[in-house]
């Protein structure tokens, strides 16, 4: 059974692709400007802009899963016209699709976000992911949309942004508020979900809600840093466009999956 990483050169890719291999899968995984860096995994060099390439590939590589994780922050072809591209060819082919979406496509509020919620974006990376979404589900209504937050792990840019602000190179926000999780949990709730027939959004993130300042205070006390230099400021502060206190109820996940969602301060604390 075939398994099609498209973005394995990314972060959450590669781990998708390391966990994949080691059940024992084919798989295939795509790059675009890095490279497949994982053992084990037949690499092409795939841009999902081009809808005839995303389609020729799918084609010929005929997988069982496409696992969809390909995205550019500032770049709405790759973010929403590629995940269609992507989602169209995986239907082409029969196979079962799991896109990568994310908390981003919120506008923001103290209350948790439940699985059903539609999309208020409120900048131009939420309002891409938001439109991959809608394309996604018009295309393959029985594909698995996991809206996650933000990505932990070794090799994370969340940490080295963490690590920077330490070093007083950036600034974290006390005011912006996510449920991380780790790389690996969420990897490991992908290819769960590839083998079940959930269709449609689900939350997969981390129990924990944190700010910024929060997670650098974390990250401080794993790698023995001193956080009395770490920059913070608000959102408002620094007048960015982008939603601030972003929580996702991932309860519905949690009781679905094998796959234990550990909070932040657990899996940063291991
Ligand atoms: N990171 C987070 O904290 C976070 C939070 C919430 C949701 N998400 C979602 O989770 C998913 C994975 O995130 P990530 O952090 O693992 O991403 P990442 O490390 O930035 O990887 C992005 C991937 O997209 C590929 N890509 C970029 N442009 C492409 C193009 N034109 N054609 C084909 N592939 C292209 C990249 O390939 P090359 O590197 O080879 O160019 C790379 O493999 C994304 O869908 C993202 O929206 C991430």
């Amino acid at each position: 059974m075939t398994v099609l990483v498209v973005g394995a050169s990314g972060f959450l890719g590669a781990e998708v692709c390391r966990q994949a291999v080691a059940a024992g899968r084919r798989v295939v995984g795509t790059y675009h400007s890095g490279a497949v860096a994982v053992p084990g995994v037949e690499g092409h060099r795939l841009d999902v802009t081009d809808r005839a390439a995303v389609r020729a590939l799918v084609a010929r590589v005929r997988p069982a899963v496409v696992v969809g994780t390909p995205y550019r922050y500032a770049d709405w072809a790759v973010t929403a016209d590629g995940a269609a591209h992507v989602a169209y060819a995986a239907a082409e082919a029969g196979a079962r699709l799991v896109h990568l979406s994310s908390d981003a496509l919120h506008a923001g509020r103290p209350e948790p976000y439940g699985d059903d919620e539609p999309p208020s974006p409120v900048f131009p990376y939420g309002a891409a992911k938001a439109a991959a979404e809608t394309a996604v589900r018009a295309i393959d209504p029985t594909a698995v949309l996991v809206r996650t937050s933000l990505i932990l792990g070794e090799g994370s840019k969340q940490i080295q942004l963490c690590r920077d602000a330490l070093a007083g190179r950036a600034v974290l926000f006390t005011d912006e508020l996510r449920c991380p999780i780790d790389v690996a949990d969420l990897a490991a709730a992908v290819l769960e979900l590839a083998d079940t027939d959930h269709a449609g959004v689900l939350n997969v993130a981390g129990p924990d809600a944190v700010s910024r300042a929060d997670l650098g205070l974390l990250v401080a006390r794993r790698e023995g840093l001193d956080p009395a230099g770490m920059k913070t400021s608000t959102g408002a502060e620094a007048g960015v466009l982008r939603p601030t206190d972003v929580r996702l109820d991932s309860r519905r996940a949690a009781g679905l999956l094998r796959t234990r969602l550990r909070g932040v301060r657990e899996f940063l604390a291991a």
